[in-house]
């Protein structure tokens, strides 16, 4: 009994062995049983009787050990179960003015534009002075400014035409660059202006540079952003750093031109500011303006962003909310 009691049994091939060590047809039950016949007749039922109550102690052990041994080998099987779906990963999504910003460097990378790269804390010089805005010109007022404290000449920049400068100051010609950037407005901030946002602006200067190259360059743009069936149509405009200026406007996309609330029942919307880069902005960074001339233009993602996806509140995109963040997942 001490013996059975103590017999280890944790998997199936040591409960066969228990089985035919003390259960089989050679086993220690049955031989006992065997001794029957030599027992003398008076003392056989009560050998009978312990013989009996010794089997089923034998057998009890083994039916017990059988059924956890069996359950024991189920529950691994079952832990690797290779039809189960493995654990769902998590993936982030890009930010739609990420993808937007991309998708348009990627249409200027092919017509030759190059991606330049400026300073967001810049001097008077390169974000107005240089650009035709000189000290106390009303222009100046169009874009309220963050300065920085300590000294009057740094501030946060309002626009990313401090990198065409920057271009144009290298001497390095032609030029033909895009820059992409953060720009930094104080505004109040609400659904349709907020303290910052994020522009592309080009550059094209060399010789013969004309409007009509502006104009042709801007309407493949717009195609391969909006589609082939977009309309442009360009109205004056005035910005101190081009003469002349224009600003672009594109057939709404949403209501075909027909007049949606998105383009507040005009059929166009407004998405960029272009124009001939002023003689004067040339000869501020050394450049001859009457060998080179150049045309350059400045657009907000947020707005075409919120466009191409029907975004009616420009908070969403800064406020990190999960909720609006995923829905742009698998968008490229
Ligand atoms: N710098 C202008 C702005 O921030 C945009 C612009 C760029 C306009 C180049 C004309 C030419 O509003």
């Amino acid at each position: 009994r001490q013996e059975i009691a103590t017999y280890p049994i944790t998997n199936a091939q040591q409960l066969e062995e228990y089985r035919i060590k003390y259960l089989g047809t050679k086993g220690l039950v049955k031989g006992l049983f065997g001794e029957m016949k030599n027992v003398p007749g008076d003392k056989r039922k009560e050998f009978g009787q312990v013989l009996n109550d010794f089997k089923q102690f034998a057998e009890e052990k083994y039916n017990t050990a059988k059924e956890t041994t069996v359950s024991s080998e189920a529950a691994t099987v079952s832990q690797i179960d290779l039809s189960l779906p493995g654990n769902p990963t998590q993936f982030g999504t890009r930010h739609p003015i990420n993808t937007v910003r991309k998708r348009i460097i990627d249409i200027f990378n092919r017509l030759g534009f190059a991606v330049a790269d400026g300073p967001e804390i810049e001097d008077d010089w390169h974000n107005f002075t240089a650009l035709n805005l000189p000290e106390n010109h009303p222009a100046r007022d169009m874009q309220d400014t963050f300065y920085i404290h300590q000294n009057p000449d740094w501030l946060l920049r309002t626009h990313t035409s401090n990198v065409q400068i920057r271009e144009m100051e290298k001497g390095q010609l032609p030029i033909r660059v895009i820059c992409p950037g953060r720009v930094y407005r104080n505004e109040t901030i609400s659904a349709r202006a907020h303290c910052f946002f994020h522009q592309v602006e080009g550059l094209y200067i060399d010789e013969h540079v004309s409007f009509a190259d502006l104009k042709q360059t801007l309407y493949f743009f717009v195609q391969e952003l909006f589609g082939k069936d977009v309309k442009v149509r360009f109205r004056p405009s005035y910005f101190p750093f081009t003469e002349p200026s224009a600003e672009m406007d594109v057939s709404c996309f949403i209501c075909g031109g027909k007049g949606c609330r998105v383009c507040k029942h005009t059929g166009w919307v407004e998405i960029l500011g272009c124009g001939m880069v002023h003689p004067k902005v040339l000869e501020n960074c050394g450049i001859d303006s009457e060998k080179y001339t150049g045309y350059a233009f400045g657009m907000g993602i947020e707005r075409i962003t919120m466009l191409l996806y029907g975004i009616n509140d420009l908070r969403l995109f800064s406020e990190n909310d999960i909720r609006f963040l995923r829905q742009f997942q698998g968008a490229v």
